[in-house]
């Protein structure tokens, strides 16, 4: 039945895949659809991001700087480290498939948690591994049951901070003291991919967010990811970057793609990183969006889990899945948690203030004609 199968690695043939949010609508099939279901910004790109592409259009015919090196020192400048301490990667997800092909191998293992961002699990079986998930309390890490589950086989453990997909937070205080009991053969991925959003609630509740990087000045084995991708409005571009020891970025690096990180996207990236006033309307809108969206879920009857990112996770009582799809035929698609083993849950992105209201209208209406219509659910899944 198939050519391939026993040819292929062990991993390829394992893994299970990524299944990606809806794909982009074309403007003929779905022209209106609000999608919130990837964590993307509402407000796309800087104008000055963009400009910055347009002007490097016309030089595409070259290859791109292999080292990223005016992005690398300009992020190394911004964050007190040297250029050796960063490195740039096609999206931060790629960083993790180089940590996982650095330091992992059969019989090796990462731990995270139940509920944690998709990727850590398909990084690590690529690299014929074995991810162990602790279980979770109360929608947040249970950084006990994280310690508890190394072993002298883990290599790599990861954080997501705040996590995707519950949008909860650990406060530096209890990172620090977490980091403090972790054996040394064992790297930490602090990944902070929605840094901005964390920074900008933790400032209003009155909460240290994150110190990530006193521990990597410290000489801590943690890796810090960040992205461009949510803050900065440039998901499509792939561009995101981790900050860690120098040698062991050093072996990431080696391991690395040559060229992967485009001309367009290193132009763009550098250009995102001067708007500053581009993040500040983001994190506002979100912040104060966020507020409106949990608000209203908690109005039509549903718990919202509080958020540090982008995005809320919420309980529905019902079948997720299904009330996706007619989410979907409303004109808004959001993300069932399904897959997360949370099959009552969904995701979704905090969007502009029009867009998060048409969400609520459209749960509104879904809710109103009732989410499972027996034989309608029944053939439809
Ligand atoms: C926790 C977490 N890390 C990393 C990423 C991916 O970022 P990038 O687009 O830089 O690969 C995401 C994206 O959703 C995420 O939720």
């Amino acid at each position: 039945m198939s050519r391939f199968f026993d040819l292929v690695s062990k991993p390829a043939r394992d893994m299970g895949g990524y299944s990606p949010g809806a794909p982009a609508p074309s403007r003929e099939v779905r022209p209106q659809l609000i999608k919130l279901d990837s964590n993307e910004n509402p407000f796309g790109p800087s104008p000055r991001a963009i400009e910055a592409m347009r002007s490097t259009l016309a030089a595409v015919n070259t290859y791109p700087d292999d080292n990223c090196s005016l992005l690398r020192h300009k992020l190394a400048t911004e964050h007190g480290l040297r250029p050796e301490q960063v490195l740039v990667t096609p999206g931060s997800t790629a960083l993790l498939g180089l940590l996982c092909q650095t330091l992992l191998g059969p019989a090796l293992n990462a731990v995270t948690s139940q509920r944690s961002f998709i990727v850590y699990s398909l990084a690590v079986h690529a690299a014929g591994a074995h991810v162990i998930e602790a279980p979770m309390r109360d929608d947040t890490f249970d950084l006990d049951a994280i310690l508890a589950a190394i072993d002298a086989n883990t290599r790599l453990a990861f954080l997501a901070n705040p996590n995707n997909p519950t949008g909860t937070m650990v406060e530096a205080a209890t990172v620090e003291r977490f980091l403090a009991r972790v054996p040394g053969h064992v790297v930490v991925v602090l990944d902070e991919a929605y840094y901005e959003f964390a920074l900008h609630f933790a400032a209003q509740r009155g909460v240290t967010y994150s110190r990530s990087l006193d521990y990597l000045r410290q000489g801590a084995s943690v890796v810090v990811l960040r992205t461009f991708s949510k803050a900065h409005g440039l998901a499509g571009l792939r561009v995101g970057y981790g900050l860690g020891p120098a040698e062991l970025l050093g072996y990431c690096a080696r391991m690395r793609n040559t060229f992967s990180v485009s001309s367009v996207a290193q132009s763009a990236a550098l250009a995102a990183l001067d708007d500053q006033e581009h993040i500040q309307r983001v994190v506002e809108n979100n912040a104060l969006q966020a507020e409106a969206l949990w608000q209203g879920l908690n109005d039509l009857g549903y718990r919202a889990v509080p958020t540090s990112a982008n995005f809320i996770c919420c309980d529905l009582g019902e079948d997720a899945a299904a009330v996706s799809r007619r989410l979907q035929d409303e004109g808004v698609g959001v993300r069932p948690l399904g897959p997360w083993g949370a099959p009552n849950c969904i995701r979704v992105t905090i969007g502009t203030p029009a867009q998060n209201a048409a969400f609520l209208n459209a749960l509104r209406r879904v809710a109103e004609r009732g989410f499972i219509v027996g034989s309608q659910t029944l053939a439809e899944s």
